[in-house]
């Protein structure tokens, strides 16, 4: 990892960072150097996180001074999130980062999607950003700076098939990330999102099981062929996007939602 972007010194929290795309930006802000706080409902998969960055901080790959801790946090749980945040701030003296990334998939149009479906995507995808938000805008306010990065999709741009509950929580993160960009512009907190296609993460690949189970293949690759780029998207991609965001050459940059998608947002009638 060169000095770009340099991590060091910096606390960041990554919430659902056990798998996928949490899990690729934990070891990426770890090998820049941070102190990656992996906050997870898993605790087996928050643990093999909190195992490859330490691995690859014995083997030199890692040579910034990087390290993590798992944190067991339900991002749904308003409380449980603010003491956490609150306990890791003063011990770490302060969190310069938080990144809300845990979400939860949801498949299905407007008439199939029941109440308790919505509101159990209500509660990660949008309550659970929020948590977030609340935790750390003011406290990043209070000790003169900081950056938040919460994870949108494409389905916060334009249409998505069969993923009204989704899509309907994944508008809300494009939007709460514009409300509080402006509330705290003079305030030193810079919040944007990321806007990603299809990723291959175990997201995607346990939707495919659920809901495809007798058509593995062709959903893998009707998926795949979306994306004008005629694949899905890595997590380690998504996370270089993220790092960058998050760092100080990023400073000029808030109240931003960049596609990282394929060049299916830009190429509708592809
Ligand atoms: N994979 C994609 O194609 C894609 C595309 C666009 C946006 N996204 C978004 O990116 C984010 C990460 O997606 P992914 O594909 O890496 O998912 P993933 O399912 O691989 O990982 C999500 C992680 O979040 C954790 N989590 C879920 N609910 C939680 C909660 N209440 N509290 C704490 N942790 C919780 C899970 O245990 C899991 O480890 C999500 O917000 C998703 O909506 C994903």
């Amino acid at each position: 990892m060169t000095s770009f972007f340099n991590l060091s010194k910096k606390t960041a929290i990554v919430t659902g960072a056990g798998s996928g795309i949490g899990q690729a930006i934990a070891k990426r802000f770890a090998s820049a150097g941070a102190h990656v706080a992996v906050w997870e409902l898993n605790a087996d998969a928050a643990a093999q996180t909190l195992q490859q960055i330490e691995n690859a901080a014995q083997s030199g790959d890692n040579n910034l001074g990087g390290s993590a801790e798992v944190m067991a946090v339900n991002v749904a749980d308003a409380g449980a999130v603010e003491a956490a945040y609150a306990e890791l701030q003063q011990r770490r003296g302060k969190v310069d980062v938080m990144v809300n990334n845990a979400g939860i998939a949801s498949v299905g149009t407007v008439e199939e999607t029941t109440p308790e479906e919505m509101d159990r995507v209500y509660k990660v995808n949008i309550a659970g950003v929020a948590n977030g938000l609340r935790a750390a805008a003011p406290r990043m306010a209070a000790q003169g700076g900081g950056v938040i990065l919460n994870l949108a999709s494409i389905a916060s741009l334009i249409g998505i098939k069969d993923r009204f509950a989704y899509s309907a929580s994944k508008g809300a993160v494009l939007t709460m990330t514009y409300s509080v960009a402006i509330d705290y512009a003079k305030k030193g907190v810079r919040c944007n999102c990321m806007c990603p296609a299809r990723i291959h993460t175990p997201f995607v690949d346990g939707f495919i099981n659920d809901n495809y189970s007798d058509k593995k293949e062709e959903m893998f690759r009707l998926l795949s062929e979306y994306q004008p780029i005629g694949r899905m998207g890595k997590p380690e991609e998504v996370a270089a996007l993220a790092h960058f965001l998050c760092s100080d050459d990023a400073k000029f940059i808030t109240g931003s939602a960049y596609p990282i998608d394929g060049g299916i947002c830009s190429m509708p009638g592809f």
